[in-house]
């Protein structure tokens, strides 16, 4: 039987939850695969601490660089974009096999990282980098690479879609959700990253350059998170029909793409609006396959280190036959032309707009939407029993170039009879 020897960098969350998988599963996984995988080193800045496991004291090191000459695989959980790139780098250059977890390094340097496994021929395995639980890399590498990608559509935040459902489930404004998500240990202290949607941008970043080939740089990823969706909008979308969710969306329209992250509406008969609380959801679009939806948690301890153990077997498996890069870091399949900038995309539009309650303010704001070529679908007004109040008009647009509906938006902002900031919801009729 073969023997690998594995070394784990970063001793925390995630860490923990790799080295007691290994411990409780490393049998199962023995008799499973005739592979031996055997914890070598785990290192980590602080070695004192009780990361609440048992484990032999003698395997703790400060060292990370010695660990990378000791061992087959290194497994990168230190999270971040310095150190983590250093080792990574590092153990790919001394012809080591790589398991990360970071979608933060491989959304900023997967071109470099990728580059340099192919030099070295040494595998990169990233599973846990998207959706932790749902083996989506691996799928969309492996079983649906027959396919030409069309779509996806990701519910890809644990964070954003339980605040989400707290405020359309029970009623719970933006920032009690919030609070509620970090009692519960779901949202950092600092959620930024999570709700203002750059986690969602990272994994967003990945999967659409898998599907559709060549690196997609971060920066062309429109990115926009949760924090100015109200209760309002929430109660408007259910009586219009829709859930409100924060999508990564990969779409293929002729031959050019767009990556985006922003929140959506999306029919409440869609499968993907009752995928709720912490879970994650994947939906895939391609040929010949057709639709496909993919379903589970996204992060954690347990569904992280599921997705990072299964990886430790797939490159202990190509270690043992020899075949590193069976499959490659990335393949570059050159499958689009250019990529879509925001203002040129189509969709349709929910927006809100607060105004004072006079006659005409309808066909003021009904003329602009008109002279930039927006045809409405619905609208709502509801009565409010307050005299002078703004009240809030609620408009679902057809289809339309957004170029139509900022420059018609910024027209309304200037009326006077329109009071606070118009909120816009892009509609997804997944
Ligand atoms: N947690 C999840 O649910 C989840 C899900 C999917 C992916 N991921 C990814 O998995 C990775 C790890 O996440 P995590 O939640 O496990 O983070 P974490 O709990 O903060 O663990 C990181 C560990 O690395 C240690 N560390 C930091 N700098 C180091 C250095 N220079 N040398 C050695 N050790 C160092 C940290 O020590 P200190 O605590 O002392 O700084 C900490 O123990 C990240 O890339 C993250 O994005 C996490």
């Amino acid at each position: 039987m073969k023997k690998v020897k594995v070394g784990i960098i970063g001793f925390g969350t995630v860490g923990t939850g790799v080295v007691t998988c290994l411990m409780e599963n490393g049998a199962l996984i023995k008799s499973r695969t005739n592979i031996d995988l055997i914890l070598h080193k785990i290192a980590d800045i602080d070695i004192e601490r009780n990361r609440g496991i048992n484990i032999d004291r003698s395997l703790l090191t400060k060292d990370a660089n010695a660990l990378i000459n000791e061992v087959d695989i290194v497994v990168e959980l230190v999270g971040g974009t310095t150190f983590a790139k250093d080792i990574v780098l590092k153990a790919l250059s001394a012809g080591k096999s790589v398991v990360t977890a970071n979608k933060a390094l491989l959304a900023n340097h997967g071109n470099e990282i990728f580059a340099a496994a192919e030099k070295y021929h040494a595998d990169i395995y990233y599973e846990a980098s998207v959706a932790g639980g749902i083996p989506i890399i691996k799928t969309i590498r492996e079983g649906l690479a027959a396919n030409n990608f069309d779509k996806i559509y990701g519910i890809l935040n644990g964070t954003c879609n339980y605040i989400l459902t707290q405020m359309s489930y029970n009623n719970h404004s933006f920032e009690d959700a919030l609070k509620k998500a970090q009692d519960l240990g779901y949202a950092e202290s600092d959620p930024s990253l999570d709700i203002d949607g750059y986690d969602t941008a990272h994994k967003a970043a990945i999967l659409a350059s898998l599907a559709f080939g060549d690196w997609i740089n971060l920066s062309s990823v429109y990115v926009e998170g949760i924090r100015n969706i109200s209760l309002d909008d929430i109660v408007y979308a259910k009586e219009l029909g829709y859930s409100i969710k924060l999508l990564g969306i990969a779409k293929k329209v002729g031959n050019d793409i767009q990556v985006r992250v922003h929140p959506a509406m999306i029919p409440n008969g869609a499968t993907m609006a009752s995928i709720n609380d912490v879970y994650n959801g994947i939906y895939i679009e391609g040929k010949p396959i057709g639709g496909t939806l993919f379903y589970g948690r996204g992060a954690g301890m347990a569904a992280t280190s599921s997705a990072v153990v299964a990886d430790i077997i797939d490159v202990a498996r190509n270690l043992n036959s020899s075949s590193s890069l069976r499959l490659p870091a990335f393949t570059s399949q050159k499958h689009y032309d250019k990529f879509t900038q925001m203002a040129d995309i189509l969709s349709r539009y929910y927006i809100k707009i607060n105004v004072t309650d006079e006659p005409g303010v309808i066909a003021k704001i009904s003329t602009i939407l008109g002279e930039e070529n927006i045809s409405i679908s619905s609208m709502l007004q509801k009565e409010v029993s307050e005299i002078f109040k703004p009240v809030p008009i609620v408009i679902v647009t057809h289809s339309t170039f957004e170029k139509n509906m900022i420059s018609a938006l910024s027209r309304i902002q200037k009326l006077s009879i329109v009071h606070e900031k118009i909120n816009l919801i892009r509609i997804e009729d997944i």
